[in-house]
């Protein structure tokens, strides 16, 4: 599977389990969850969807594999993340380092993904595909 493909997928199952939790916070009136719900939507529904069109416009660049790896390590970063906000936000201070592991696993893989949009390997790919990209 390539990178975009992975990112659209679990971008949607992201999308109905974040959408899940915000009508089940409404309905129970108890808001407590709502950092875990919008981390799960931001990062698991946005970030991903972004991501995704990042590599539609990259062909080249999406064929590689370390843009999958990009991929699927942002959504273990978005599953740990959330696990623990959802843990801090109940009231389990297990939360914190499960979070804290999430969260600099997130930053570490923007990191990566930093690289890619900064690499000559995106560059070369833009130009090969369409002249308006390139000339970004
Ligand atoms: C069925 C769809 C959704 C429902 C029922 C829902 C429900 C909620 C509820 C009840 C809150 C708490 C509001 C408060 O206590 O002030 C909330 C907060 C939030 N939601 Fe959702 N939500 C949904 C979808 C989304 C999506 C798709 C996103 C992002 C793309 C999102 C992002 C956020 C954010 C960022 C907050 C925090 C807002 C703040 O700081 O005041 N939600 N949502």
């Amino acid at each position: 599977m390539k990178a975009s493909g992975l990112s659209f997928r679990a971008a949607v199952i992201f999308a109905m389990l974040g959408m899940t939790w915000g009508i089940v916070m409404a309905i129970s009136e108890d808001h407590a969850a709502m950092p875990a719900h919008a981390h799960l939507n931001l990062l698991g529904w946005v970030s991903l969807f972004l991501f995704g069109l990042f590599y539609r416009l990259h062909p080249a660049l999406e064929a590689s594999r370390l843009a999958l790896a990009q991929v699927a390590l942002w959504i273990a970063a978005t599953a740990i993340l959330t696990t623990g906000v959802g843990l801090i936000t109940a009231g389990q201070h297990a939360g914190d380092p499960i979070a804290g592991v999430g969260a600099f696993l997130a930053l570490a893989d923007m990191a990566l993904f930093a690289a890619l949009v900064f690499g000559r390997h995106a560059d070369a790919a833009s130009a090969a595909i369409s002249p308006a990209v390139a000339a970004e």
